[in-house]
């Protein structure tokens, strides 16, 4: 006979949303499981754009976020809130996905229980505790007592491996982002209203290529963003371009851009876009300039070169296959690689080729079937 188990999904992001609801949509729709969903809400607005869109009604809200919130008070109270729903809700399993506050703090309340966690996306590693900060300790930390790893990939299985992970609890399931993206896909196709919002800016920039661009990380704040700023505003001085870029509401991103930004003929600062418009913003794009986890991911599977200002990449497979690059954060290297790829169409051509080294959009349902043989 079949047992149901209670699985208790557990985030807090945008990301973190976006790559788990296409998995609580499989655990609701599953009659081996008992699906509840706890969010932190460490993100409110950018998360509920998510909830919205996905049709996710959580069944424990914590409404977490403080403005300008920091790590310390952040991470105290997201393990107390998690530990008390975890006490009513008495889960057979807690799954995580990624590496914020919310995920550490979920998984060590659920260790302090003793009950098992799934770590989705696990097994990312930049090699350096810095680059992303706090995201690499934060992997680590969960990846030291999850009790089922699902790396998206075989390169972040072997770096488990390597830290000694049971090898019988690593399973290679690919990143659930793919199968957001096929969702939000078709989504889109059933619904085209879903992602119109842009048709004005496209208007605006008719004639011109599209740059999508995003940046947020903590590590970047000061001389990183300036640098981002600096570049942006030097390749927006191009005619033949624009730069579309929803700005993250945390307020230390916005105040950089929008004092360095604002007012350019070519740039459009816009609010955080819901996923089907941001999809649409990928599609009408010549190439992404990103700070981005997701973005690494959801831009070569639709076949867009990406420039990755960072330092360093856990997600080092767009860079094997020649299809993202690592540019950091100095200003003069971000506009020589803007302008090769601008004005080189081989080197454009070789950048911009769809491949899906993150998943093949069936993550879910390995996943589902990996909780239930447990
Ligand atoms: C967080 C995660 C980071 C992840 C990123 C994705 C941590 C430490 N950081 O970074 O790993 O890559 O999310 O976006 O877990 N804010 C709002 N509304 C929102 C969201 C944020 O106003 O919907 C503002 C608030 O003032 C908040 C601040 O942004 O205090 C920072 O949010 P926080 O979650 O602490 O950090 P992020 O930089 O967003
Ligand atoms: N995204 C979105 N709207 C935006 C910008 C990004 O929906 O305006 C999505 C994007 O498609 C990706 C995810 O948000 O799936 C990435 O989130 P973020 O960059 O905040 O976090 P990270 O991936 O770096 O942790």
């Amino acid at each position: 006979m079949s047992v149901t188990r209670k699985i208790l999904t557990v985030f807090g992001t945008r990301p973190e949303a976006i790559k788990l609801f296409p998995l609580v949509h499989a655990l609701e729709a599953d009659d081996r499981f008992i699906s509840r969903v706890c969010v932190s809400a460490q993100h409110r607005g950018m998360l509920d754009q998510v909830l919205d869109i996905a049709g996710v009604v959580p069944d424990h809200d914590l409404d977490l976020m403080t403005p300008g919130q920091t790590l310390d008070e952040l991470t105290a109270r997201a393990l107390t809130g998690i530990g008390k729903v975890l006490d009513i809700e008495q889960p057979d399993w807690v799954v995580v996905q990624g590496d914020t506050t919310t995920v550490m703090a979920g998984a060590i309340a659920a260790y302090y229980r003793k009950i098992p966690v799934c770590h989705v996306e696990a097994g990312l590693r930049s090699g350096n505790i810095h680059h992303p900060w706090p995201e690499e300790v934060n992997r680590r930390v969960v990846g030291t007592f999850a009790a089922l790893h699902c790396a998206p990939t075989e390169t972040a299985a072997a770096a488990l491996r390597r830290e000694n992970v049971a090898a019988d609890s690593i399973h290679v399931t690919g990143n659930t982002v793919i199968d957001a993206l096929h969702w939000v896909t078709r989504r889109i196709a059933e619904q085209p209203g879903l992602a119109t919002g842009l048709s004005a800016l496209e208007e605006r920039f008719v004639g011109k290529r599209i740059i999508g661009m995003t940046s947020h990380r903590r590590e970047n704040f000061g001389a990183g963003m300036q640098g981002i700023a600096d570049a942006v505003k030097r390749i927006a001085a191009r005619r033949d371009v624009a730069v579309i870029f929803p700005v993250h509401l945390n307020p230390n991103v916005r105040a950089v851009m929008n004092q360095q930004l604002a007012g350019l003929d070519n740039v459009a600062l816009i609010e955080p876009l819901d996923y089907p418009h941001f999809a649409r913003l990928l599609d009408i794009s010549t190439l992404m300039l990103t700070d981005s986890g997701g973005v690494q991911e959801e831009a070569p599977a639709l076949g867009k070169p990406v420039l990755v200002m960072r330092e360093t990449t856990e997600r080092p497979e767009g860079v094997e296959a020649g299809t993202a690059k690592l540019v950091g954060t100095d200003a003069d290297i971000i506009v020589a690689e803007t302008k090769r790829l601008l004005d080189d169409p081989a080197a454009y051509a070789a950048m911009a080729r769809a491949h899906n080294p993150f998943g093949d959009g069936h993550a879910a349902a390995r996943i589902c079937d990996l909780l239930a043989d447990r």
